[in-house]
């Protein structure tokens, strides 16, 4: 059985394979109206989400497929004090796949080691958020037609935004890869993550001003300031506006660097920048329904063939 708690978890030429088959699910996709009929799908999220919850459930019900779950865990089991482990392996009875979002990092791979299904990480506390990594990393490749050669600019709440640290980990498999990370002091990008791509040897620089990179930049991936996982409200307030991205900085940036962002979106992007065509963020929502439809496909072994029809092959 096949779980994603990280990028890492599918090969460079597997995470190929899935864009494509995203690719084809948003060219035709009628050919996967019924791929996974008579499936279920359970969202277990404990922490607060729209898009990634409802994103995975639309997957879903693309694919003529049900879900269920729950939003908030006040209302299940676990006010009873049930463990996540607990959880899942009751959960295995009743879904074929489950989506799992958690405050703390390391639940889905908790949750992995004794589910009965395959387990998608929707989130895992300030580590880990591979399905928004694969549609970051979908977006990117339509829009700029690589997914090596490029600068990255990431810029915000480095230090405790998951996307950050899988989008970090999973763009160190391409070549040609140079980062930039713009952050205040308080909340650069964690030691573990410079300690993987110095490893590897990747550049990056690291810088407070936004103003002075952004000329350079390819890609430009905003964040949230991640108030939730803040120690206290001082220093959230202090830092949640430290970046406002207007229309005049993204007049000094390239003709083709795409602004994106997982969301949601707090201040950093001024929402005069939304008309910009460079603005992708909410291009980058669609492509992620499509690329989590692949991934529910790959992780339940359901070829599409041709016709609509489906191979079921055990993994
Ligand atoms: C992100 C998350 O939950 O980590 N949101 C999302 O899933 N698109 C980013 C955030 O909350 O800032």
């Amino acid at each position: 059985m096949r779980h994603i708690l990280t990028p890492q978890d599918f090969t460079v030429s597997e995470l190929d394979e899935l864009f494509n088959l995203a690719a084809d699910i948003e060219a035709n996709p009628k050919k996967y109206a019924n791929a996974c009929r008579g499936k279920k799908l359970a969202t277990l999220f404990y922490e607060p989400s729209t898009r990634t919850r409802l994103s995975t459930e639309s997957a879903m019900l693309n694919m003529g497929g049900s879900t269920m779950g729950f939003s908030d865990a006040s209302n299940s089991s676990v006010s009873k004090g049930e463990s996540v482990a607990d959880t899942i392996r009751t959960v295995s009875c009743f879904a074929d796949i489950a989506a799992i979002r958690h405050p703390k990092e390391g639940a889905a791979m908790v949750a992995s080691q004794v589910s009965g299904i395959p387990v998608i990480n929707c989130g895992d506390g300030g580590h880990q958020h591979p399905t928004q990594t694969l549609t970051d990393l979908m977006t990117i490749r339509s829009l700029k037609h690589r997914l090596n050669n490029m600068t990255i600019g990431l810029c915000g709440d480095l230090k405790f935004g998951r996307t950050v640290h899988s989008l970090i980990s999973a763009m160190s498999r391409y070549e040609g890869i140079r980062f930039v990370f713009i952050s205040p002091d308080e909340l650069k990008v964690p030691d573990y993550v410079i300690e993987m791509i110095d490893e590897k040897g990747i550049p990056y620089e690291e810088c407070i001003r936004l103003d002075d990179v952004i000329t350079r930049l390819d890609i430009l991936y905003m964040t949230r300031v991640q108030r939730e996982r803040f120690f206290n409200e001082e220093d959230y307030i202090r830092l949640k506006d430290f970046y406002i991205l207007t229309k005049k900085q993204m007049r000094k940036a390239k003709n083709d660097m795409y602004v994106l962002h997982p969301l949601p979106r707090v201040n950093e992007i001024s929402v005069e920048v939304d008309s910009d065509p460079r603005a992708a963020y909410f291009r980058q929502v669609q492509y992620g329904v499509y690329v989590r439809m692949a991934l529910i496909l790959t992780l339940l072994g359901i070829r599409v063939n041709e016709d609509g029809s489906v191979t079921e092959q055990p993994l």
